[in-house]
């Protein structure tokens, strides 16, 4: 959040008393009158682990961005360690042969995440904190982030294969469960089943606020979910684009039942809800910088027509000026390195 948080415009003076240049015409000045600042420790670096060994495959919808098998994995952790990147979120491409109705790979505590989380722990400690995501979609057939009956992704049932998972990867290791699947009331029955396993010190951070976006096409390829998903869409759980105080009740009911984090997503199209969320509830608060915009930008700067560093800096800023605390962004070690 910005320094001053004042909303009044204050008693200025008139051109030519005030003149607002003054403070910008050198570079030292400019950055004593900043309001927001980006540090490395403002960034989750989301990754996509594969099966394999020394092995990666390229995302064609995200040019720069890699599956990496668990052993890669760990070696690029470790690049983020240097850079103090504090949190890495992995993402399976559960082999296709795995992913069933059911999506009962998810709750295998030997499955490519619990693996890689394993991995990532065992050889990175508390260097970075591993985040793991919670839903289905990267271990179902039908591409949903839950179970279907009836061509409906039922709620109920769903929390209680949610919460095996929750288990299973904090068994694993990990240090912050993200619930990303928006049914109701799986933080609360997701923080309950952890605690009653001797999990009570996991942290939640809930995508509370998630919106059912064409922003997340990329992200769908690289967890080869996009093929099963078909012309599928999420709008029965994942919120609708028109909506505001929507998200305030989400982000309150997640808080209530135990998240120690909450999350907005998309990112860049939605930072009015950043800015509501965090001034309402004074939460830890993040946003997510999706796979279709990095793809945005990342296309334009391929074809010359942005500044791919400038606006890679500019648009993570914008979260920070938003009022998140951080940002999940694919662009987060080449960030990073540029803030070194
Ligand atoms: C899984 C999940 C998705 C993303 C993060 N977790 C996809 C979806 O909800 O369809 C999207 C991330 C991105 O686009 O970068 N539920």
């Amino acid at each position: 959040m910005s320094k001053s948080s004042s909303n009044s415009i204050g008693p200025w003076g008139q051109y030519p008393d005030t003149r607002p240049r003054r403070n910008r015409r050198h570079d030292w000045s400019r950055r004593l009158v900043a309001e927001s600042s980006l540090s490395p420790s403002d960034l989750i670096w989301p990754l996509f682990v594969q099966e394999g060994e020394g092995a990666s495959t390229p995302i064609s919808s995200m040019p720069g961005v890699e599956r990496l098998s668990i052993d890669r994995a760990v070696e690029a952790v470790g690049r983020a360690v240097e850079l103090k990147i504090p949190v890495v979120a992995l993402f399976p491409a559960t082999p296709t042969e795995l992913k069933t109705d059911d999506a009962r790979e998810a709750v295998n505590p030997d499955n490519l995440m619990c693996r890689a989380i394993r991995a990532v722990k065992e050889a990175h400690g508390d260097a970075i904190g591993v985040l793991a995501d919670v839903a289905l979609d990267p271990y179902s057939s039908h591409g949903q982030d839950g179970l279907v009956q009836n061509g409906y992704v039922v709620n109920d049932e769903t929390v209680e294969v949610l919460i095996e998972q929750a288990k299973v990867q904090a068994a694993a290791g990990c240090d912050i469960v993200a619930p990303s699947d928006m049914m109701d009331g799986r933080i609360g029955a997701i923080r309950r089943g952890l605690d009653a396993s001797g999990f009570e010190h996991v942290q939640l951070m809930a995508y509370a606020a998630k919106y059912a976006s064409a922003f997340y096409g990329p992200f769908r390829d690289a967890v080869g979910s996009s093929a099963n998903l078909g012309t599928g869409d999420k709008r029965t759980y994942q919120m609708d684009p028109a909506n505001t105080d929507e998200a305030l009740r989400e982000v309150a009911l997640d808080l209530a039942e135990g998240a120690d984090m909450v999350m907005v997503k998309p990112g860049m199209p939605y930072l009015d809800i950043v800015t509501r969320v965090k001034q309402t509830f004074a939460a830890p608060t993040f946003a997510y910088q999706v796979s279709g915009e990095y793809a945005m930008l990342t296309a334009a700067a391929q074809q010359g027509w942005l500044d791919g560093q400038k606006v890679m800096m500019e648009s993570l800023l914008a979260f920070k000026r938003a009022g998140a605390d951080g940002i999940l962004t694919y662009f987060a070690l080449e960030a990073a390195e540029l803030l070194r």
